[in-house]
């Protein structure tokens, strides 16, 4: 089993990390490869919205522009069973960082032929500041799963005041993840 973990996060500690930290550990005790990719680390174009709106990636399933470091990052996702998918929350949305990439990818998953669709996703969202826009986050991360026919997991929503207790829960979600957990499952 290998777990990706898609980070919009630009920092390398604090809230958020320190979450996506937690999934790593649950993750390799539940027994998986973990496979973290920082969308940050890369020079990442956004989408260029070719021809007029209707480029080649709806039809044929990639990106003009996929040698900016998205096609790895595309291979990466696809080559793994299980994703987990983590933004601080800017706004009450994604950062940009993982908001851009998601635009892009989903114009790719179409035709029967998508990487998403039906593999498992962890949603993880850390707002750091007043702890609002966590709702809206998941909004947009969950409109992402449903147009690539990706499963979802479970949602865990962290701040300030509560990350001690979501540590835990992301790092058991992980972990129950990584051991096979499949939705629906009754525990
Ligand atoms: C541009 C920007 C917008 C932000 N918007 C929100 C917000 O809407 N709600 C919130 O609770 N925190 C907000 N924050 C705080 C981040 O969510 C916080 O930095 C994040 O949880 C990560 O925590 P960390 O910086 O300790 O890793 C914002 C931060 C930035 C930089």
């Amino acid at each position: 089993m290998k777990i990706c973990i898609l980070s919009g996060n630009p920092k390398n500690d604090g809230l958020c990390q320190a979450v996506i930290d937690a999934t790593k550990l649950g993750a390799t005790e539940g027994g998986a490869e973990v496979d973290e990719i920082r969308l940050c680390d890369f020079k990442l174009i956004r989408c260029q919205v070719c021809g007029d709106g209707w480029g080649p990636c709806r039809d044929e399933n990639y990106c003009t522009y996929g040698n900016d470091g998205f096609d790895e990052i595309k291979y990466r996702i696809q080559s793994s069973d299980a994703i987990i998918l983590v933004s601080p929350v800017y706004w009450g949305e994604t950062s940009e960082a993982l908001k851009s990439f998601i635009d892009r990818l989903r114009r790719c998953e179409f035709n029967g032929k998508e990487i998403l669709r039906d593999k498992q996703v962890l949603l993880i969202a850390s707002a750091g500041g007043t702890g609002n826009g966590l709702l809206s986050c998941f909004e947009q991360m969950d409109r992402f799963c449903r147009h690539t026919g990706a499963i979802i997991f479970d949602y865990i929503g962290v701040n300030r005041w509560n990350s001690d207790y979501k540590h835990l829960a992301a790092k058991t979600a992980a972990y129950a993840m990584a051991s096979g957990r499949k939705n629906g499952e009754t525990v």
